[in-house]
């Protein structure tokens, strides 16, 4: 089964959105096999995000990162790092399609709710960032069955 790291980020947890943004992972039939709830130590924030590193906008990004707690998810199912991606919708809340998290809960052009891993490498990586192994719970869904096929 393939696994994705998702971040409910500061907005999400102030505006308490929270609830709402897992009900529609779990609604899809994707299964929760990790969670933690945190304020993110700026090490850490540098760690995920040193891909963006040098970028306009990676200072202001760490910032807003670590302002405040977010709930660290991952989530386990058949192509799941592309389907979480795609109800997520576009980086910003002003661009996303209706019908996705971004384009449902936000306008905004900085704040975007949500973190994805981008491809099934990326997920490998950062679910290593932020999980030990014994911190990712194997368990059999009783819906599995009804879910996938
Ligand atoms: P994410 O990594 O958070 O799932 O979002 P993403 O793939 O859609 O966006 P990415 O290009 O990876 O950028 C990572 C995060 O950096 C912030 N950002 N700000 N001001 C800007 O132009 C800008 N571009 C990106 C966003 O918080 C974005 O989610
Ligand atoms: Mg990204």
């Amino acid at each position: 089964m393939d696994r994705t790291l998702i971040i409910l980020k500061p907005d999400a947890v102030q505006r308490g959105l929270t609830g709402k943004i897992i009900s529609r992972f779990e609604d899809k039939g994707l299964q929760v096999v990790g969670m933690k709830f945190m304020k993110i130590p700026v090490e850490l924030a540098e760690k995920h995000y040193a891909p963006h590193k040098g970028k306009p906008f990676y200072d202001g990004l760490l910032k807003y990162m670590t302002s405040s707690p977010v709930i660290v998810m991952a989530l386990q199912g058949k192509g799941v790092v592309d389907i979480a991606r795609k109800m997520m919708g576009a980086t910003f809340g002003f661009k996303a399609e209706p019908g996705t998290i971004r384009g449902d809960y936000g306008v905004s052009a900085s704040f975007n709710l949500i973190h994805g891993s981008d491809s099934p490498e990326s997920a490998k990586t950062e679910l290593a960032i932020w999980f030990k192994p014994e911190e990712l719970v194997d368990y059999e869904l009783a819906a599995r069955a009804w879910v996938f096929d």
